[in-house]
């Protein structure tokens, strides 16, 4: 019997569960009420309120802008919407890089105004002592490591991250940093599916990838993306599982054509 089914609430214990199990654990991004019920609703363990908001909520080119705030904001109407669900909460750029006692209190903020269970965090050794503080409190950190869209100026393409062995030995070891200072989870993000896997088999909490193979310990995807929502973001890691921007596109048509006919609303749709 699978660790999932059993569960009423996803904690952190058990997405280790699962990953000792080898029960992979589903993880998609979620931003809003709505969209958060029927994630929710449909089993997935985790729902991150990623800070690619930035990118599918507000239209900007990076993640970069998006502020805490505006991360509580979506992270809290994230948390009304689910049930089963753990939630977690990218810490935006600008709220932790600084110093471990700022970025104590974004993530106090963060857990206390939106009601989220766990705050993720893009990097390696550099914020370690970060994550140590915020765990300290007893906030459950995940990592992130591999493409790091905050870090998106120093990298200067979103093309695949460690194909070389000197990134790739300092991302190992960035994993067993992370790993030991006690983040429970580890985003991998955009790195070749071989590393991945190593990475999944030599440390002992859950991998996530995205674009990371197969090898991991789990997926992540942003909603819209898999969705078909943006129909100009196609990248070989991508599966669509709707092409929703023809079917959007479709209604909005339809609708338009109904009001100015003269067609909608009928009768039956009318007091
Ligand atoms: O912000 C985000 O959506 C993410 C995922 C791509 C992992 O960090």
């Amino acid at each position: 019997m699978s660790v999932h089914r059993n569960v009423k609430k996803v904690t952190t214990h058990v997405l280790q569960e699962m990953k000792d199990a080898g029960e992979k654990i589903t993880m998609l991004t979620g931003y809003d009420f709505s969209m958060a019920r029927i994630i929710d609703t449909a089993g997935i363990d985790v729902i991150l309120v990623g800070d690619s908001a930035s990118n599918v909520m507000a239209g900007h080119e990076t993640t970069l802008p998006i502020t805490l705030d505006q991360m509580i904001y979506h992270a809290s109407s994230v948390v009304r919407a689910v049930d089963r669900a753990l939630v977690v909460v990218d810490m935006p750029f600008g709220s932790y890089q600084g110093n471990s006692k700022e970025a104590l209190s974004s993530a106090i903020r963060i857990m206390k105004e939106s009601g989220g269970h766990a705050v993720k965090m893009e990097g390696g050794q550099e914020i370690l002592e970060s994550i140590s503080r915020i765990l300290t409190a007893g906030i459950p950190v995940m990592g992130h490591l591999g493409l790091t869209p905050q870090s998106i100026y120093k990298f200067g393409t979103y093309v695949v991250r460690a194909k070389e062995e000197e990134e790739a030995e300092r991302l190992i070891s960035d994993a067993k940093a992370l790993e030991e200072v006690g983040c429970f989870a580890i985003v991998l993000e955009k790195i070749p599916a071989e590393l991945a896997a190593k990475v999944a088999k030599e440390v002992h909490i859950p991998i996530i990838g995205i674009g990371a193979g197969n090898g991991v310990d789990g997926q992540v995807l942003v909603v819209h993306d898999m969705l078909g929502i943006n129909n100009e973001f196609n990248p070989r890691f991508l599966r669509k599982y709707h092409n929703l921007y023809q079917e959007m596109l479709g209604s909005f048509h339809r609708y338009i054509e109904d009001v100015k006919s003269g067609d909608f609303p009928n009768e039956e749709e009318s007091y």
